[in-house]
């Protein structure tokens, strides 16, 4: 089985120095960036759009997995892929017509990533498997960091895993993730685990590389 990517979550940085905390997680040994975007609207806070993105991306050269937390994604897909996101992710909730905006996604040259909130059901991605390359399940309801993992998640991140069947589709969960929840998740089919505390704790790269090991470790012995 390939190695399970991690992404902390920029959310439990220091804005204030956010390409300095980018490199520190690169050299500390990161997979991907994650980058939640929040418009205080579909979710009730705020946090950063494409102009932050596209001052940070010359930090580093990891993957950007760009979250986006908003109620109208489709107009602004261009704009992200412009700012530097790899990964485009959008909610299942607030797309009308998930189809369209997974093949723009795609035809910016961008991966396609649906996110599920933790009451949404599975089943609004059965038509579009042929377009995804990646799930994201929520295991908090997004808003905030720090939260408690919802362990009812497992069980849906197994039938997302099943329903798949052999596709190349990455499974990543986000909220909650520590080295205590992250093997129940991996046992379940994820690929890639968003952490944003658990990563962004002690402030220097030395505990930021023990934090993303730890994480690694408990993923690896599930
Ligand atoms: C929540 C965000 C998460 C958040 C995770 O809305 O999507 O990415 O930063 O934070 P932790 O890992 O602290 O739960
Ligand atoms: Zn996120």
């Amino acid at each position: 089985m390939a190695e399970v990517k991690i992404a902390p979550s920029v959310l439990a940085s220091n804005f204030g120095k956010l390409a300095e905390e980018i490199q520190a997680v690169d050299q500390a040994g990161c997979d991907w960036i994650h980058l939640d975007v929040m418009d205080g609207h579909f979710v009730p806070n705020l946090t950063f759009g494409p102009p932050i993105i596209q001052s940070v991306r010359s930090a580093t050269d990891k993957v950007f997995d760009a979250h986006l937390m908003v109620s109208n994604p489709d107009r602004l897909l261009e704009i992200y892929q412009k700012a530097g996101a790899d990964i485009i992710t959008v909610h299942a909730e607030v797309c009308e017509h998930l189809d369209r905006t997974l093949t723009q996604i795609r035809e910016l040259g961008c991966r396609a990533g649906v996110s599920l909130n933790p009451h949404t059901s599975e089943d609004c991605l059965r038509y579009v498997l042929d377009r995804l390359d990646l799930v994201l399940v929520m295991s908090v309801n997004p808003g905030f960091g720090g939260q408690s993992f919802i362990p009812t998640v497992v069980d849906k991140i197994a039938r997302i895993r099943d329903m798949l069947g052999g596709r190349d589709v990455d499974i990543e969960v986000d909220g909650g993730i520590t080295p205590e929840t992250a093997p129940s998740v991996v046992a379940a089919g994820a690929t890639a685990l968003v952490a944003g505390s658990a990563v962004f704790k002690g402030g220097s790269i030395d505990a930021y590389r023990d934090n993303i090991e730890a994480i690694r470790n408990a993923a690896r012995n599930q």
